[in-house]
C-alpha cells in the first residue's frame, strides 16, 4: 500500500500488517510477561539486533508495538513509544533528555501536572526552567539560554485556554538553536487536526487515555519522533518501568481506528456549541480558537484543519452561580479528561485547582466561573439544548 493512503485509512490499518498470529483479522492480546529463545545463539542475534523480536514485557510487548507504529505513522514520525499514562510519557521523555545543568522553556497555560514536574520537580535533579506565555514567539527565543537550554516545551493548543502556539515561528527559532529540542503535546489536537512533525518540531506528545483511546476507558500517552531519540526515550522507560499493558494497548489500537470519524464529530460540535454560547447573553466570554474571537484564531487556521473538542467559557456571575450551572446538566457528565465519546464538563477550579485558594487560581489564571466542555459524540442538538437548559436553571435561582 502507498502512503499517500490518507490517515482515516492509516488509523485503521497502520502498524497492524495483513499477516498476524493465528490468521486472526485483529491484533491479538499478547499476555506474556517474557518472551522465550530456542539457543543461546538465537539469544545472540537478538543482542546484535539481526532479528526483531522481544525479549521482556518492559522492553516491549507485539501488541504495544503494533500500537506504536500506528501512532508513529499518524503523527509522521519515524518511530514512537508508549507509556502507562500521558504523565508516565512526559516523565520520561524528559528524564530520558535532560542532565543537571540543562534549562528548559515551558509556556505557561498548560496541563498542571506536568507544570508541576518541570518547575517542582525537575529543579531537585538541577533542571531550571522558565516560564513563557504560549503567543509569544519572542519571549520563547529571549529564554532560550545558550548552551544550557535544551528542550522548548508546549501544547498546542493548551490546557484550558486552548491558545495555539505558532509552530512555524517555532521552527524559525529552531533554526537559530539546533542544539535545542521541541518538543509539544499535542493531546488537544490528535494528528487529525494539527502535525507538527510537519512543522519540524521534534517530539510529540499525546495522552492517549483522551481522543486516541477516545472511549474513556483506558490510561495510555504516546511520545513520536526521530528513531534515535525514540530509541533513547524506550531505553529510559525501560529503566523507569512505566510500560502500557497489552489489554490497553488493544485498546487504544480499537479506539484509533475511528479517532479520524469522532474528532470530525467533535470539531464540528465544538464549534456550533462554542458559537451558540458566544451569542449567549449569561455567557461573558468563549473561548475556542476556531472562533474569531480567540486571540489565536489566525495561527489555528493556518495550522490546524479542525479547532478541537473543547470549549472553555466564563459564565456570567460567580462561582455558585457556575456550580448551579454545571450540575444541572444532564448529558454532560462531571469528570475530569476529555477526548472521549461521552461529554465531560468541569470547573477547574473545583476540579484541577481544588486545593489553591481563590486568589492563587486567579493568580494562575484560573477564575471560578470558568468552565471547560470536553464535548463527546452525542447529538449536538441535544448536547445544545442541554446547555440551554443548564444555563436557564443557574440564572433562574
Ligand atoms: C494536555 C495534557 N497532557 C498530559 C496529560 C496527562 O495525561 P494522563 O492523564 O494520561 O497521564 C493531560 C491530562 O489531563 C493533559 O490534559
Amino acid at each position: 500500500m502507498s502512503d499517500e493512503r490518507s490517515l482515516d485509512t492509516r488509523a485503521v490499518h497502520a502498524g497492524e500488517g495483513r499477516a498476524k498470529a493465528h490468521d486472526s483479522l485483529t491484533t491479538p492480546v499478547a499476555l506474556t510477561s517474557t518472551y522465550t529463545f530456542e539457543s543461546a545463539e538465537a539469544l545472540g542475534r537478538h543482542h546484535r539486533r539481526e532479528v526483531e523480536r522481544e525479549e521482556y514485557g518492559r522492553y516491549g510487548n507485539p501488541t504495544v508495538r503494533a500500537a506504536e507504529r500506528k501512532l508513529a505513522d499518524l503523527d509522521g514520525a519515524e518511530d514512537a513509544a508508549l507509556f502507562a499514562s500521558g504523565m508516565a510519557a512526559i516523565t520520561t521523555t524528559l528524564l530520558a533528555m535532560l542532565r543537571s545543568g540543562h534549562h528548559v522553556v515551558l509556556t505557561r497555560d498548560c496541563y498542571r501536572r506536568t507544570r508541576q514536574f518541570v518547575t517542582a520537580v525537575l529543579p531537585r535533579y538541577g533542571v531550571e526552567s522558565t516560564v513563557v506565555e504560549p503567543g509569544d514567539p519572542d519571549a520563547v527565543a529571549r529564554a532560550i539560554v545558550p548552551g544550557k537550554t535544551r528542550l522548548v516545551i508546549s501544547e498546542s493548543p493548551t490546557n484550558p485556554y486552548l491558545r495555539v502556539v505558532d509552530l512555524e515561528a517555532l521552527r524559525a527559532i529552531k533554526a537559530a538553536h539546533p542544539s535545542v529540542k521541541f518538543l509539544i503535546d499535542a493531546t488537544f489536537s490528535t494528528p487529525v487536526n494539527q502535525r507538527p512533525i510537519e512543522h519540524g518540531v521534534d517530539l510529540v506528545i499525546h495522552s492517549a487515555t483522551k481522543y486516541l483511546g477516545g472511549h474513556n476507558d483506558l490510561l495510555a500517552g504516546s511520545v513520536s519522533g526521530s528513531a534515535a531519540l525514540i530509541d533513547a526515550i524506550r531505553d529510559f522507560r525501560g529503566v523507569l518501568g512505566g510500560v502500557l499493558d497489552p489489554h490497553a494497548a488493544y485498546l487504544l489500537l480499537r479506539g484509533v481506528k475511528t479517532l479520524g470519524l469522532r474528532v470530525a464529530r467533535q470539531n464540528a460540535s465544538a464549534l456550533s456549541l462554542a458559537r451558540a454560547l458566544e451569542s449567549d447573553p449569561r455567557i461573558e466570554r468563549v473561548f475556542y480558537p476556531g472562533l474569531e474571537s480567540h486571540p489565536d484564531h489566525r495561527v489555528a487556521v493556518a495550522q490546524m484543519s479542525g479547532f478541537g473538542g473543547v470549549v472553555s467559557f466564563l459564565v456570567k456571575g460567580d462561582g455558585p452561580r457556575t456550580e448551579r450551572f454545571v450540575d444541572a446538566c444532564r448529558i454532560a457528565a462531571i469528570a475530569p479528561s476529555l477526548g472521549g465519546v461521552e461529554t465531560l464538563i468541569e470547573q477547574p477550579a473545583l476540579m484541577s485547582y481544588y486545593e489553591m485558594s481563590p486568589d492563587e487560581r486567579l493568580a494562575v489564571g484560573i477564575p471560578d466561573n470558568l468552565v471547560r466542555l470536553a464535548v463527546g459524540i452525542e447529538s449536538c442538538d441535544d448536547l445544545l439544548d442541554d446547555l440551554a437548559r443548564a444555563l436557564d436553571a443557574a440564572f433562574a435561582a
